[in-house]
């Protein structure tokens, strides 16, 4: 599969196989074992996710190489802070049954108790991950879910800049902002949730046509439109044919005029999150 090379030289397949909300053990672990044997190489994971070790599972049982994968995870809400980073890294490698990370995200920029010094807090629990970028543990370090303004507090005052943002993007939720910043400094944007509008999308008499015209489907053309506009879609899914389905879309084009359609389209359901105020620990 074609990469993205990231500022600090590693690679990213330019496609990722997402593990949220899939903690049934048997569909978890299948789910892993299905997007490997498809040619996923890129599994997009979470301590929030509580699903590692599920993860870990289906990687062993695939019999794939640790070194052909690119392995993500989280830290998760209530674990910010400096001391907590290592441990929760640790946890994350036991369950994975691996000794490093491709990449390593903050989920949340705001998060319970930090509503108001969420600046030292971000500053602080990235100093731990810049130590174990050092150390090798960490191949790529980055967060998710940062606006300009938490991406600024850390691109101006850390010593290493994020190399990923992880944020919700698709058809009517374009994170323009944001997205025109990461350019501009150098960090990938990798896109979750790709098709969150699907149902809505697959009713539009247009999108129909397109559906027609290049012989694929919502799914496939969701995640096409995300790749044509320079991030890397993150997709789940725990049924084999959609698996595939999901995994088809290097054969085909999104003209000009289409891609304009869908990056204008609107839906008052689609909105960005709310990443300004306290993420509840509970949510992922
Ligand atoms: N950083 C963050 O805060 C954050 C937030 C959300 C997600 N993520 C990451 O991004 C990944 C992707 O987001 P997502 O899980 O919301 O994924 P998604 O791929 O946008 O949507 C998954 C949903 O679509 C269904 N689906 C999958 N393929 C389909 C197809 N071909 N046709 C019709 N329906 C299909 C799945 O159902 P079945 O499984 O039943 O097929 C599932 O309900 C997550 O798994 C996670 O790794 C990160």
């Amino acid at each position: 599969m074609d990469t993205y090379t990231l500022s600090n030289g590693v690679k990213m397949p330019v496609l990722g196989y997402g593990m949220w909300r899939n903690k049934n053990p048997k569909e978890a672990v299948q789910g892993v074992i299905d997007a490997i044997s498809v040619g996923f190489r890129h599994i997009d994971g979470a301590a929030a996710y509580q699903n590692e070790e599920l993860v870990g599972q289906g990687i062993k049982e695939s019999g794939i190489a640790r070194e052909e994968l690119f392995l993500t995870s989280k830290l998760k809400n209530d674990a910010h802070g400096y001391d907590n980073v290592r441990r929760e890294v640790q946890k994350t490698l036991d369950q994975l049954g691996t000794d490093y990370l491709d990449l390593y995200l903050i989920h949340w920029p705001v998060v319970h108790g930090h509503g108001d010094d969420w600046q030292t807090d971000n500053l602080e629990t990235w100093q731990a991950f810049e130590e174990l970028y050092d150390e090798g543990v960490l191949k790529a370090i980055g967060v998710s879910n940062f606006s300009v303004e938490h991406l600024e507090n850390l691109v101006n005052h850390a010593r290493i800049k994020p190399m990923v943002n992880q944020l919700l993007v698709h058809p009517g939720v374009l994170q323009t902002e944001t997205r025109d910043y990461c350019t501009k400094h150098g960090i990938l944007v990798q896109a979750y949730s790709p098709l969150k509008p699907l149902s809505v999308l697959k009713e539009e008499a247009r999108v129909q046509k397109m559906l027609e015209k290049y012989d694929k489907s919502i799914a496939q053309l969701l995640l096409r439109f995300d790749l044509q506009v320079g991030v890397v879609p993150l997709t789940k899914s725990v049924h084999r044919e959609r698996i595939e389905e999901n995994f088809d879309i290097f054969d085909f084009e999104i003209d000009d005029e289409d891609m304009q359609y869908l990056k204008e389209w609107s839906h008052p359901e689609f909105t960005e999150p709310d990443n300004k105020n306290e993420r509840p620990p509970q949510v992922s």
